[in-house]
């Protein structure tokens, strides 16, 4: 988010960001010298709102957490939905939904609401995995030019769980839905994801999805990771 704000500033001199910051108290601002830094360089078009869930400030609406209400009230107040182009949010599942909601009330256009979760609470059941079971699916993957056949034992398993007995490039970081990082192309079949905080309803449009939230529904996928 930081980096995207000061590219933004740099690059666009008309641009304006104003950045509504949660955090538990003074003393534990992430990156406040960049903050304050960015707020030198750039007095007139970066407008810092510091949200502390711990410490008392003198307004009211700035103490406490950021949940849908307070979210409610800034936008009253402080950002006028109407004034912006695009609406970031970046942080814990609960504080992106909150978020979410209130824009969606306000109107904001949901293409142009993008988000990024760092924590999500619940990261799924694990499946246990019989792999000399007869094939329930039978998945090929395309990564690196390179076509690899995967047979799944069960479909309870992710794909991406699958591949990577096979394929240990895969690439993946979270598996939790959360990243984007397993984005592959379902070219054949049909699959079905468990979670997606990662995937924009365009993208998914196109037939990608998150290999380790997919399972197949058909018995047979063909995924492609470099499309
Ligand atoms: S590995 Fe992060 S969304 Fe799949």
């Amino acid at each position: 988010m930081l980096s995207l704000i000061g590219s933004a500033l740099g690059r666009e001199p008309l641009s304006r960001v104003t950045l509504v910051f949660g955090n538990r108290n003074a003393e534990s601002i992430m990156f406040l010298e960049e903050l304050e830094d960015l707020k030198n360089r750039y007095p007139a078009r970066f407008h810092l709102v510091t949200v502390l869930s711990r410490e008392e400030q003198d307004a009211e609406l700035f103490s406490g957490r950021l949940d849908a209400d307070r979210i409610r009230r800034i936008l009253e107040v402080v950002i006028p939905p109407a004034t912006v182009d695009e609406w970031y949010l970046c942080g814990p599942l609960g504080m992106v939904e909150a978020a979410q909601e209130v824009l969606a009330e306000v109107g904001a256009d949901a293409a142009h609401v993008h988000h990024e979760i760092f924590h999500a609470e619940d990261s799924g059941p694990s499946v246990v995995v019989d792999t000399s079971a007869p094939p329930e699916a039978v998945v090929t993957v395309t990564l690196d030019g390179r076509r690899t056949v995967v047979e799944m034992p069960t479909k309870a398993e992710s794909i991406l769980a699958a591949t990577l007995r096979a394929r240990p490039d895969a690439p993946y970081s979270c598996t939790g839905g959360m990243c984007g990082t397993c984005r592959a192309r379902v070219v054949d079949g049909e699959v079905t994801m468990t979670k997606n905080y990662a995937l924009e309803p365009d993208e998914i449009a196109k037939g990608i999805v998150l290999a380790c939230q997919a399972h197949p529904v058909t018995d047979r996928v063909t995924l492609d990771y470099d499309a």
